[in-house]
Parts: C-alpha cells; structure tokens; sequence
C-alpha cells in the first residue's frame, strides 16, 4: 500500500514533469510559429504595399511616357502646321506681287497699246496728206511740161493734163 501510493506520486510527479515540458515546448513552438506567422504577415503587407507602389510608379510613369509622346506629337504637328503657315503666306504674298506685277503689265500694255493707236492714227493723217500731197502734185504738171514737144517721151510722162495745162503756157 505505501509502495503503490509512492509509485502512484512518483508518476503523477513524472506525468506533470513530462506535461509540463510538453506543455512548455507547446508554448514555446506556439510562441516561434506566432512569431513566424507575424513574420510572414508583415513581409506580405510589406510586399503588398510595395507591390501596389510599384505598380502605381509603373503606371504613373507609363502614363508620363505617353504624355511625353503625345506632347512630342502635338510639338511635331505644331511646327508643321507653322511651317504650313509660313508656306501659304509666302506664297500669298508671292501672288499679291504678281497680281500687282501683272496689273503694272496690263497697264502698260494699255499705254502701249494706246501709243501705238494714237501712232498709227497719226501715221494714217500723215500718209493721207502725204498722199493728197502728192496727188496735187501729180496733177499739176510739172513747168517743164510746157517745153516739151508734143507725141514725145517726157510729153507723155507729163500727162494728157499737161498737155492742156501747158498749151496756154506754151501760147503765151
Ligand atoms: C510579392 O507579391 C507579388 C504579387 O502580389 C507576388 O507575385 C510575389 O511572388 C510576392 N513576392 C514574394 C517574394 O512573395
Ligand atoms: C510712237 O511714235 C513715237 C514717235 O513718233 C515713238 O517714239 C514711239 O516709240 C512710238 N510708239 C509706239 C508704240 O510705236
């Protein structure tokens, strides 16, 4: 009886002892995969934070890099549509002065034209008289016509109005 009540403490002490150190490293792995756990946890929000920057600084900076690309664009077209520009007012003014270099032509080829009109009119009034002029002359004989014999050469050349012109001349 006094030896089964000792061997009955002695293994109630060993399954305490033995409980107490299950329990014990229980705790302590409990304690460690805690401690892993928080571990893991905090490199995950960690992770997942850094992740989400990430992401944000790729997207912001693929947006800037779009920005910049469409800003270089839009610069592109700009200088090409000034340069359009220049062009079109170049050449506007380039027409502007041959419009008004063909204005100063036709206007002188007015004058010209006008000259040459006034020229020939004058031309004509000269020749007229000058063709009155010589018929006149051509009608009256010349003084010499009196001393010609009739039914000669020069008697001839004189006209038939010489001859009546010159008769009373040659009468007298
Ligand atoms: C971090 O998170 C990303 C996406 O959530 C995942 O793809 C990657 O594997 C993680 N990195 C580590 C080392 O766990
Ligand atoms: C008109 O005549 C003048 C002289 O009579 C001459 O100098 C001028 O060149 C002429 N003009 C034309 C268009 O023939």
């Amino acid at each position: 009886m006094k030896l089964s009540w000792a061997i009955s403490a002695l293994s109630a002490v060993v399954c305490t002892t033995a409980c107490m150190v299950l329990f014990g490293q229980h705790a302590l792995w409990t304690k460690q995969s805690g401690d892993d756990e928080e571990q893991r946890l905090k490199y995950e929000t960690f992770n997942a934070t850094f992740q989400e920057k990430l992401f944000v600084k790729n997207t912001v900076q693929n947006q800037l890099d779009q920005q910049r690309k469409y800003l270089k664009e839009m610069e592109g077209e700009r200088e090409k549509a000034d340069l359009e520009q220049q062009q079109k007012a170049a050449e506007l003014s380039d027409c502007k002065a041959n419009k008004k270099k063909m204005e100063r032509e036709f206007a002188d080829t007015e004058t010209e034209v006008a000259n040459v009109k006034n020229n020939l009119s004058k031309m004509r009034a000269a020749w007229a008289e000058h063709i009155a002029t010589l018929k006149r002359d051509h009608m009256q004989p010349s003084p010499i016509c009196a001393f010609i014999k009739k039914d000669t050469v020069g008697a001839r050349l004189c006209g038939p109005e010489a001859a009546v012109v010159a008769a009373p001349a040659a009468a007298a």
